[in-house]
């Protein structure tokens, strides 16, 4: 090549470079256009067994989505922690993987701390208030920090029962949990929350729980009534102390780099399935509950209120500590908590 025509070449790629660079040419909006001639691979990950209903509504929504998308959106269910879940699934997603985590959305606390007040113990008294909490402009503006922050939120609502204490034995008050070991996922928010409940917390996956309460490694668990059933606790935890201090539901998180790798028409189709399929878990476990609540009597489940006012003392420095130490906006529980009660009166009337 002669000079001139190298200069040529040589100033050619200079200003494809700087098109490039510059972020509103043609050429990036060409490169950035998603790639629809081979399937989206995306691997979604819980911690949750195939009789649960999360499992079996992961199923049905991704089934839907390929469906619809003819194949291109190819989400694959991993249920029972066989892939990264809890603390590092919400990791792999903030970090771009072609990966969605479903969790207790507790874990978007690491990324936007006011998550942790709107999960916060005893904050709810009916699925119905937390339905309603999300959709309030306080939590949208959450979503839309949670997104910048690499954490695109899908749904917060696949919900599966009030968490209770799943123990062998009568608690009814703090004093009753003193020196009794339990166990919690491995979330910041649960353990801090046990702890003040009286209780020692101890962080471990849900697939190693069942065999540690048979070995007395710990003496019980916190967990749902539907999880209790679905994953058979009653064989070896007989009591259970509605202390109703969390409400179990898990959100659908999704990488935004992921996102972008999908055409207008395909977002839709997914926010639209994933939106539908968290309100139609919630009404599906709603009208099995007298069915597992009987299930559970006829497996030799004894139930025992508690007082709950004494407990509701207890977790109130959880919330001070998410504040004082954990990065949430001051005021914000306060602010949460009062929402709640509107709601709570609201649908009261
Ligand atoms: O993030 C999911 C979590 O809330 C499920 O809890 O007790 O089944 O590990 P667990």
């Amino acid at each position: 090549m002669n000079k001139k025509l190298c200069a040529m070449a040589l100033s050619a790629v200079v200003a494809a470079s700087l098109i490039a660079g510059c972020g509103g040419g043609d050429k990036k909006q060409a490169a950035a256009k998603p790639d629809t001639s081979k399937p989206l691979v995306i691997k979604l990950s819980h911690v949750f067994s195939p009789a649960e209903q999360l499992s079996k509504s992961m199923v049905m929504v991704t089934d839907r989505i390929r469906t619809k998308t003819k194949g291109r959106i190819d989400i694959q269910c991993f249920g029972q922690g066989q892939i990264a879940t809890y603390k590092d699934g919400l990791e792999q997603v903030a970090q771009g993987a072609d990966f969605i985590s479903v969790e207790d959305p507790s874990y978007v606390g690491d990324y936007v701390p006011d998550f942790k007040p709107l999960v916060g113990p005893m904050m709810y008294e009916s699925y119905d208030e937390y339905v309603k909490m999300i959709e309030t402009p306080m939590v949208k503006d959450m979503i839309k920090k949670a997104e910048e922050k690499g954490v695109k939120i899908l749904a917060l609502d696949y919900i599966f029962g009030f968490r209770n204490l799943e123990v062998n034995k009568v608690i009814k008050t703090p004093e009753d949990l003193k020196g009794m070991k339990l166990r919690v996922p491995g979330s910041k928010l649960f353990i801090d929350t046990i702890n003040a409940m009286g209780a020692t917390a101890t962080g471990m996956p849900y697939s190693e729980t069942l065999s540690a309460v048979s070995a007395k490694t710990v003496d019980g668990l916190e967990g749902s009534e539907f999880s209790n059933d679905g994953t058979k606790v009653y064989e070896v935890c007989k009591n259970v102390a509605t202390t109703k201090h969390f409400l179990g539901t898990c959100g659908v998180y999704i990488s935004p780099k992921t996102w972008a790798k999908m055409t207008p028409e395909e977002q839709k189709i997914v926010a639209d399935e994933f939106a539908f399929g968290g309100k139609e878990m919630t009404d599906l476990i709603k009208k099995d509950y007298d069915r597992t609540y009987k299930h559970l009597l006829e497996m030799g489940v004894k139930f025992n209120d508690v007082d709950h006012a004494a407990f509701n003392k207890a977790v109130e420095k959880v919330y001070l500590d998410m504040e004082e130490k954990q990065g949430a906006t001051k005021g914000i529980s306060k602010k949460m908590h009062e929402e709640v009660a509107k709601i709570r009166a609201s649908l009261k009337k």
